[in-house]
């Protein structure tokens, strides 16, 4: 397809069973080693986004940690279709990064104003929610952003996955099962009805955790939608020997 976006990454920590959190809303799923991996990301990367879910739930800051950011730019970005970010949220801090909220022009006027009154970054798409990625995206380049970190939750990620542009998935399954109904999945949504239908990934390296419970895996899309402007190379060894202990005879790279 001819429509440019930036290059979309996946981000994610899941239990053995693919949930991210549990039926009460618990996440806290990382060690210290896969933090330190979405912080090497994310000091790789334009933005970060999430669903407005996230940000109710966990109220994250989503800045740059541990690693020093390597871009020209660093954004975060809400997806929120009907405004509901809490006021008192700390991504609505813009002190040392800015934010970019997305949403509906049907939202509250009065919240849109208040939030650009406070220095956020407020783009109205002229349609209801769910708001499409097609429109979405292409907007993100208009601010520099080439490179996507999107961290879900589930909703968000159903809705890239549902649009194919999601180039590259990295999850970590930590040696837990949370199970049950009211769990959230890695992703969620209506879900695909069978494997013509749904998204195919390829794994291009698996690593076993220096914590020794966990593994990450890097997945890339076999078939996107878009075109993304830039394609990164994320993933050399090089830069993956510091965050993963590919320990021989045990775990080796597939690539
Ligand atoms: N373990 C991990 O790696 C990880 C990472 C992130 C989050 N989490 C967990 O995941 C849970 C939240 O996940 P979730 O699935 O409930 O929600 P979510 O994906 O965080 O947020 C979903 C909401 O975002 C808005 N949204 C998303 N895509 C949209 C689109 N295309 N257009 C318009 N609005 C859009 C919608 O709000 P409206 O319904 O108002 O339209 C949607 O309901 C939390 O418990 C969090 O802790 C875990």
């Amino acid at each position: 397809m001819s429509w440019l976006r930036p290059y979309v990454v996946v981000f994610a920590t899941a239990t053995i069973d693919g949930r991210i959190a549990s039926r009460t809303g618990f996440s806290k799923l990382s060690c210290s080693e896969d933090k330190r991996r979405q912080f090497w990301l994310r000091s790789k990367v334009d933005a970060v986004l999430v669903g407005v879910n996230t940000i109710i739930v966990d109220n994250p800051t989503l800045r740059p940690k541990e690693f020093p950011h390597t871009r020209p730019r660093y954004y975060r970005v809400v997806l929120d279709g009907r405004l509901r970010v809490p006021l008192n949220a700390r991504i609505l801090d813009v002190s040392q990064y800015p934010t970019i909220v997305i949403t509906s022009s049907r939202s509250d006027r009065s919240k849109i104003a208040e939030l650009r009154k406070r220095g956020v970054e407020v783009i109205e798409l002229d349609t209801e929610p769910p708001l499409p990625l097609d429109k979405v995206l292409p907007k993100l380049l208009d601010y520099g952003i080439r490179i996507l970190m999107v961290e879900g939750g589930g909703e968000t990620l159903w809705h890239f996955f549902r649009y194919g542009v999601v180039d590259e998935l990295r999850v970590t399954y930590t040696s837990t099962v949370f199970g049950g109904r009211e769990a959230t999945s890695l992703v969620g949504g209506e879900g695909f009805s069978d494997t013509s239908e749904s998204p195919k990934l390829k794994p291009v390296l698996l690593g076993l955790c220096t914590c020794g419970n966990e593994i990450h895996v890097i997945y890339r899309a076999m078939d996107v939608r878009g075109t993304p402007i830039e394609k990164p190379d994320l993933d050399t060894l090089r830069n993956f020997t510091l965050l993963i202990d590919l320990r021989e005879g045990l775990w080796k790279p597939v690539t």
